[in-house]
């Protein structure tokens, strides 16, 4: 028997009894699955990369509003559908402090997690006019959206933006929005899972190209303000987190409280349309909504059927954090910079026992350290890394299943490592090293 830190007969067994035969193609929550099995048998604990999930506390001042809320009994009454007043001006203030644009509140949409608001628009921008019914993805994505257009009937088309930075991505670009078919293009902005961030030049790019094609951007902002190479976190004040929204009107914005706020639990997030799009008129949708006019097909047709609306109480809840964040009074940035610290610490255990980045830059700048990095090892595929990590108390999933072309890399998220696990971390790669000696 092969001596690994975890004991190498439960590991096999354990893939075994929960019928997997390739660990490269599980799902995140597959994974999940089987280290939770394999951890209560061994009682071992792993170093658990593979779910992005927060590490971090609530905020405490949804917290506060949302018990508040519930004691003055809104669990009993329906929210209005386009959300609570006080939420949609906070909303609409904190896209005009943060990223410096201005979107009506009527435009300012909860959604159940920013996952609602993608399904919402996948729904309705590829019927907006007949032909163009793709998303085209601007990968390594999140699997999840994928899930959400499969489930739907949809058809999409991706490239991995890897070998496609700076200029080279106009060309790239254009070569999918002249054939006429994409409706959309979806991208989240720090991307998960490679961390890469666009350049204002790339987001130019993307925003002329919308222009030129008639295409919706719908940018993806789940990762808001965590590039800590700037500091976004100043209401008002440049630097201001990059955005689409500065170069095409052709956008709609999500923004997620899960991981900003640490909020994943309530399932509230942000749908943020732009003005131009929330008052356009769509003649197909007539098809299926009463209404052509898009924000009213998107708020009366698409997410009242959905869900009629967002849970109340997280409604309170996200807008007493916006106003404190609006206000200065609480910096949102500054609590999730831990991310970026473990980020930097473990990038270089990794790096220092033989591994590579596999995106590690953003055209000639090395990217930033946050929520997730992206790894390999000299002479394994992702799949057979991920696979032999397994034995080492190592959790992850591999890119292969975000669309990513490096077929050899793994996505580590750094949110559930706790410090005091990181010089286990460091014992585990170097006895990896040790055990498969890079020729
Ligand atoms: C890129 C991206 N988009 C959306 C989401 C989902 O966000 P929410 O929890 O607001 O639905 C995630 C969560 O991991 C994500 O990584």
């Amino acid at each position: 028997m092969r001596q690994t830190p975890v004991n190498y007969d439960i590991v096999n067994r354990k893939i075994r009894e929960n019928n997997i035969t390739d660990i490269g193609n599980c799902t995140i929550r597959e994974i999940k699955k089987l280290i939770d099995t394999i951890e209560m048998e061994t009682g071992e604990k792993y170093i658990r990369m593979e779910m992005g999930v927060p590490g971090l506390p609530p905020a405490k001042v949804g917290v506060e509003a949302e018990i508040a809320a519930l004691r003055n009994g809104v669990a009993a009454i329906y929210p209005d559908i386009y959300g609570i007043p006080s939420l949609k001006s906070e909303i609409s203030r904190f896209v005009k402090n943060f990223l410096n644009i201005q979107i009506s509140t009527e435009g300012c949409i909860p959604t159940v997690g920013s996952m609602q608001g993608s399904f919402a628009a996948f729904m309705m921008l590829n019927r907006l006019k007949e032909g163009r019914n793709k998303t085209l993805f601007l990968d390594p994505g999140f699997p999840v959206h994928k899930q959400q257009m499969r489930v739907l009937g949809l058809q999409w088309e991706t490239f991995d933006v890897y070998d496609y930075r700076g200029e080279k991505l106009a060309a790239k670009l254009e070569s999918y929005l002249s054939k006429g078919e994409i409706s959309s293009v979806l991208y989240s902005n720090p991307n998960n899972p490679s961390w890469i961030c666009f350049t204002e030049k790339e987001l130019k790019i993307i925003g002329d190209l919308a222009n030129k094609y008639d295409v919706i951007v719908m940018e993806d902002l789940a990762y808001f303000g965590m590039d800590f190479r700037n500091d976004f976190s100043k209401p008002g004040q440049p630097p201001y987190q990059p955005t689409v929204a500065n170069y095409t009107d052709n956008y709609m914005l999500f923004i997620s409280s899960s991981k900003a706020f640490s909020y994943a639990g309530q399932r509230i997030g942000m749908m943020a349309i732009s003005d131009s799009l929330y008052n356009k008129s769509f003649p197909d949708l007539l098809k299926y909504y009463s209404s052509s006019n898009f924000g009213h097909a998107m708020i009366f047709g698409t997410v009242y059927a959905l869900s009629s609306g967002t849970a109340h109480s997280a409604q309170y809840a996200l807008a007493a954090i916006l106003k404190a964040v609006n206000d200065g009074e609480y910096n949102f940035v500054e609590e999730v910079k831990e991310y970026g610290e473990k980020a930097k610490i473990m990038k270089k255990m990794f790096t220092d026992n033989g591994f590579n980045i596999v995106y590690d830059k953003d055209e000639d700048q090395p990217i930033a350290d946050g929520f997730y990095f992206t790894f390999s090892y000299p002479g394994f595929s992702g799949s057979e890394l991920l696979a032999e990590l397994i034995y080492y108390g190592i959790s992850a999933i591999t890119l292969g299943i975000t669309g990513s072309e490096r077929t050899e890399g793994i996505r580590a998220c750094v949110s559930l490592v706790l410090r005091n696990q990181l010089p286990i971390l460091e014992e585990r790669l170097r006895w990896f090293q040790k055990d498969h000696p890079i020729q």
